[in-house]
């Protein structure tokens, strides 16, 4: 999908943000995401310590973002940057953001990175994965995030959070654990490259 059918598609669901966004205001969401444009409103913005792309949110399922925001706001989750930024935020305001951010329009000039694995390693691998995020890496259960599309040194970033426990989930701890760093590189490599529907979202 070409960043210009992204962006014609994320203006299509505008359209029915109500459904999409339950009951987050995207409208208060855009005002609220200022403070987050400045590394996930940029086209392959890199966190430094470790090396990795900051993970696009456009796209992404609302109901996974305010997971994810909540997980960093009681701690389960951590990262310096984003505990500060989810530790001020109220519910409702992080349900607002999570309507603004997953619909937003496409950011021009969003390249997809080189993975470091090899996708087809991957997708024998991601057979265990596939129950839960979907055949391409785009469920329809919303609770679990997409990964289609995702930068491949954040899916590989996030895998060896999981594995060394430095971040928490009990289902995913356990596929995790199992996985070596190249299967890692390679999974990592083959939900990157299936075709849509993450992109990095233009804060205006
Ligand atoms: C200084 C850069 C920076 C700013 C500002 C920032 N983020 Fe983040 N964000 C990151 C990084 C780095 C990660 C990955 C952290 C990790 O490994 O858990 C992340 C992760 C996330 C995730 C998890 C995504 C996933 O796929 O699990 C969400 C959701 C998110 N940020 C939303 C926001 C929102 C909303 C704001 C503004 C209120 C914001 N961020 C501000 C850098 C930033
Ligand atoms: C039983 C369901 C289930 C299965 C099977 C599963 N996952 Fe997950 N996955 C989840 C859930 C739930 C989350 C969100 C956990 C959290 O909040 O940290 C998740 C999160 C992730 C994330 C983090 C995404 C992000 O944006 O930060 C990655 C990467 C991932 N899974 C990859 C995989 C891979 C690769 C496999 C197969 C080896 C797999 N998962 C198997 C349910 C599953």
């Amino acid at each position: 999908m070409t960043r210009l059918a992204k962006f014609a598609c994320a203006v299509a669901l505008a359209s029915v943000s109500t459904v999409w966004a339950q009951d987050g205001n995207a409208d208060n969401g855009q005002a609220l995401a200022h403070t987050c444009a400045g590394c996930h409103g940029i086209p392959g913005y890199t966190n430094a310590y470790p090396t990795f792309r900051v993970p696009r949110l456009g796209g992404q399922h609302p109901e996974y973002i305010v997971s994810a925001l909540t997980a960093y706001k009681s701690g389960q989750r951590s990262h310096p940057t984003m505990t500060a930024q989810a530790a001020s935020l109220t519910d409702q305001q992080i349900r607002d953001i999570a309507a603004y951010v997953t619909q937003a329009p496409a950011a021009s000039d969003d390249p997809d990175i080189v993975p470091a694995g090899d996708p087809k390693k991957g997708e024998q691998l991601a057979q265990t994965c596939t129950a839960c995020h979907g055949a391409t890496g785009a469920p329809s259960i919303t609770q679990y995030p997409i990964l289609a599309g995702q930068h491949p040194d954040y899916l590989a970033h996030a895998l060896n959070a999981y594995k060394t426990g430095q971040r928490n989930n009990a289902i995913m701890s356990g596929f995790a654990s199992n996985l070596s760093k190249d299967d890692i590189k390679h999974l990592a490599a083959w939900f990157a490259s299936q075709n849509e529907p993450l992109y990095t979202p233009n804060f205006e």
